[in-house]
């Protein structure tokens, strides 16, 4: 099968498995977020072979998510057993495959934050890796990052912002800590959030919390150049928008 062929038959199944999922994780971030990563790895020189890989796993990259799972699923396995299984009979390659597994296991923003156990850091990513990483963090940013935070935050049944605890800051967090956070065990079980995914918790930190503990480090963890300089904007508007939403809570606004 063509490469063309194999992504139109990976972009309807995307589509389905997403369907239903609020609109911080659907169909349009992943359009938005390949859109990104072919743009990335145009500017930094990918041969033919790594822009497929690039745009596999950027459609594939959020098809098990662990925030939207059961709690002590092993998502990573999942992820990469569905991969095993969805690509070989459309004829891709071994290596293909598994730089996509590579992909969609190790961009997520948990897996970059140190252990509390004292784990060993992970290996370097791969340069497809690293593409599919920036653009999906890109989407987490600017306008449509806010977008994305408020969404999802009010899936979860969140407040705006806790006026009587201020965010904390981004240095102290462990990967535990965040998963503890944000994971769907962290609350009483409800009757979840509207449509889709097995989203239960409830409550939790205010979403004004997300911008520090993770939105506002992410143009300080890009890791390619034109993903570097596509997250200045972005993150400018963040900061700007950020002071306005502070002055109006102050009322100075
Ligand atoms: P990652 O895999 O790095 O977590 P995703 O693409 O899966 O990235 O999702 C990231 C986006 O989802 C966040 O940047 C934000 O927009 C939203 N999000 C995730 N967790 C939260 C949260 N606790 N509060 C608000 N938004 C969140
Ligand atoms: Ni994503």
């Amino acid at each position: 099968m063509s490469h063309k062929n194999v992504i139109q038959q990976i972009e309807q199944h995307v589509k389905n498995a997403l369907e239903g999922n609020d609109a911080s994780h659907d169909w349009a971030h992943i359009a938005r977020v390949r859109a990104l990563a072919l743009r990335i790895a145009q500017d930094e020189q990918l041969s033919e072979a790594q822009v497929f890989a690039v745009e596999l796993g950027a459609l594939l990259h959020d098809v098990s998510d662990w925030k939207y799972a059961e709690p002590g699923a092993d998502t990573h396995a999942l992820a990469c057993a569905e991969v095993q299984a969805l690509l070989p009979p459309l004829g891709v390659d071994q290596p293909t495959i598994d730089r996509v597994c590579e992909i969609i296991t190790r961009i997520g923003f948990k897996d970059e934050l140190p252990s509390a156990s004292g784990a060993a850091p992970a290996v370097a990513l791969s340069l497809e890796a690293r593409v599919v990483q920036d653009a999906d963090r890109l989407d987490a940013i600017g306008a449509i990052g806010i977008a994305r935070c408020f969404t999802f935050g009010g899936r979860f049944g969140r407040p705006l912002y806790d006026p009587e605890q201020p965010p904390r800051p981004a240095e102290a967090l462990t990967r535990e800590a965040y998963m503890q956070q944000h994971s769907a065990a962290e609350a009483p079980a409800n009757e979840g959030g509207g449509g889709g995914g097995t989203v239960k918790g409830k409550g939790g930190a205010a979403t004004l919390n997300h911008f520090h503990e993770k939105l506002l480090t992410l143009k300080g963890r890009m890791k390619t150049a034109s993903g570097r300089a596509l997250a200045e904007g972005r993150h400018a508007f963040m900061e700007a928008y950020l002071e306005q939403f502070g002055r109006e809570i102050a009322g100075d606004a």
